[in-house]
């Protein structure tokens, strides 16, 4: 049997939420320096704008300009009745367009699998590339997140595992009105847990792991503080609900200049090092550092992110004089 080809790897350091029923947002989030968009048929948009907005987004995903971006569609959620009809008329209409679905409150594998059979209909019908229109999936409940392994690893269409801390935090009663805040009266990071377990899961299965919103769009420290966290931990980027959080988000999960210059020059020292002119050595010193396979890995991850991120190197390594 043939390898599933692998998927594109994305850059989504800031993926911009924009209501799909709102043509003033759709045109100006055009113009925004974000890595990846998704235009929503769920929660920003009333059921009785579900219809309409469907077709506002086909429209602007045929005629806008994204350049660059990633182009995801949120559809609706498979508890409700709306699913398969957004599925059928974006990609019916638009199919060449959208680079992913982001599927929210996925509950188990089984969800993501029948999106994956009626993406795969359609594809064929519409004579798109079967299996070219990736998912996203939105871990948004308890349920979901025992289930995220599963989850990640449902289909080979999965790109990004998300978390939804808003209706997280409403399905577990967690006492906080303040999405991406800590509740008041625990004394310690109340979504580390979460953001752990979406990361473990993402991470084994080569998926990208994605923060979701942070509602207080005019607290840029706040902003700063809680993107941050998942950026320490290894998260790949976050969601962006206004222009000013842009510019944070493409920062906080872009690598420092510093840490970029150190693993290019990391990667050059192991490589010279471990070649025959080197003295083919496994473990060598880097300045003060001892540097081996593992700190290349490490290495690879950081100027990776980096080059994905425009970085330029601003030192260069010199072999140590014999
Ligand atoms: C986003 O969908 C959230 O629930 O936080
Ligand atoms: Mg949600």
């Amino acid at each position: 049997m043939n390898a599933p080809a692998a998927r594109p790897v994305r850059p989504r350091r800031s993926v911009l939420a924009v209501p799909g029923s709102n043509p003033r947002f759709l045109e100006k989030a055009q113009g925004l320096d974000v890595d990846a968009v998704f235009l929503d048929l769920e929660d920003a948009c009333a059921p009785s704008a579900k219809p309409g907005a469907r077709h506002t987004v086909v429209k602007f995903l045929n005629e806008g300009d994204w350049g660059r971006k990633t182009r995801v569609v949120r559809v609706n959620d498979w508890s409700t009745e709306w699913t398969y009809r957004d599925v059928v008329t974006v990609v019916e209409g638009a199919g060449e367009h959208v680079d992913c679905l982001l599927l929210p409150k996925v509950r188990d594998a089984g969800q993501i699998g029948a999106l994956d059979l009626l993406l795969s209909q359609i594809e064929r019908a519409m004579g798109l590339p079967v299996g070219g229109i990736g998912i996203e999936a939105q871990i948004e409940d308890a349920t979901g997140l025992v289930n995220v392994d599963a989850i990640a690893a449902a289909s080979p269409r999965v790109e990004t595992v998300v978390f939804g801390p808003a209706d997280f935090m409403a399905s577990l009663n967690m006492r906080s009105l303040v999405v991406g805040e800590q509740p008041p009266g625990y004394p310690a990071d109340a979504y580390h847990y979460v953001l752990m377990r979406i990361l473990m899961a993402a991470r084994s299965n080569g998926v990208q792991a994605i923060d979701g919103p942070y509602l207080q769009i005019r607290n840029a420290e706040g902003f700063r503080e809680v993107a941050g966290r998942s950026a320490a931990l290894g998260f790949d980027g976050k969601w962006v609900l206004h222009p000013d959080q842009v510019a944070a988000a493409n920062e906080v999960y872009s690598p420092a200049q510093e840490d970029y210059d150190h693993a290019e020059l990391i990667l050059d020292a192991y490589a010279y090092h471990t070649s025959e002119a080197g003295g083919a050595r496994g473990a060598a010193m880097l300045g003060d550092e001892m540097i081996d396979e593992a700190s290349r890995k490490m290495a690879l991850v950081v100027a990776g992110k980096g080059r994905a991120a425009g970085l330029r190197r601003t030192t260069s390594f010199e072999p140590p004089r014999a």
